[in-house]
């Protein structure tokens, strides 16, 4: 099974779901690590109370030199033997040789239909701007910040009377359906990219798509 990392500042609940997605033995991944750039964030402990190995690099401890923290982070990727990077929550903008350097294994996943939104605050933006449809995405990381190909996408409605709050709520739900899905197709190798585009294989119908 690829040894994955899961890199998260914050309150760690898509890191979970991967968590209880792994646990199944047929699941082709497994969460050997899980590392924050903030010693304070909450999916810490989550991680460790099921056993999971974790670690802090606090990229505030580096002020702008982004390369020095990205050369700590690797180093203890390195000794984990970490073959995947799946970014959940994680709020650092990565330079573009950490991105070469992970390229076509690391993803991310972004709570917006891409390339709708990128950035934050999407639910927000996306109430203000009327869509219908709203929802979120997992990607490849390449060098933009939200950019890189889609594996997979969820979409869910936007309601009369939603706020901020509840449109979260609904795209949540799905980030934790897709992000699983989604890794375990990379992790078994059935992602191929062209032009910029991810075809998985196997995947029929609307490829990579949860309604
Ligand atoms: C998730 O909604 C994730 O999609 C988003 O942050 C939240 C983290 O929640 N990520 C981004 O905005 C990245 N651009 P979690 O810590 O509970 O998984």
């Amino acid at each position: 099974r690829t040894r994955v990392a899961a890199l998260i500042s914050g309150r760690g609940s898509n890191m979970a779901a991967l968590l209880a997605a792994a646990a199944a033995p047929a699941y082709p991944a497994e969460i050997a690590l899980v590392l924050s750039n903030r010693a304070d964030a909450a999916g810490l402990a989550t991680a460790a109370a099921r056993g999971v190995p974790t670690a802090v690099v606090e990229s505030r401890a580096f002020g702008r030199d982004r390369a020095g923290f990205e050369a700590a982070m690797q180093a203890v990727l390195d000794r984990h033997d970490i073959g995947i990077l799946a970014l959940a929550g994680f709020m650092r903008v990565l330079t573009e040789g950490f991105v070469a350097r992970w390229d076509g294994r690391m993803i991310n996943i972004h709570p917006s239909l891409l390339p709708a939104f990128p950035g934050l605050d999407t639910h927000a933006r996306a109430l203000a701007a009327g869509v219908r449809l709203h929802g979120c995405t997992v990607h490849l990381v390449s060098a933009g910040v939200d950019e890189g190909p889609i594996l997979a996408q969820a979409a869910v409605p936007v309601l009369p009377g939603d706020d901020e709050a509840t449109l979260a709520a609904r795209v949540l739900a799905e980030e934790h359906r897709l992000y699983p899905a989604a890794l375990a197709w990379l992790a078994a190798g059935r992602v191929a990219v062209a032009g910029g585009v991810a075809r998985v294989d196997g995947v029929v119908g609307a490829q990579g798509c949860l309604a």
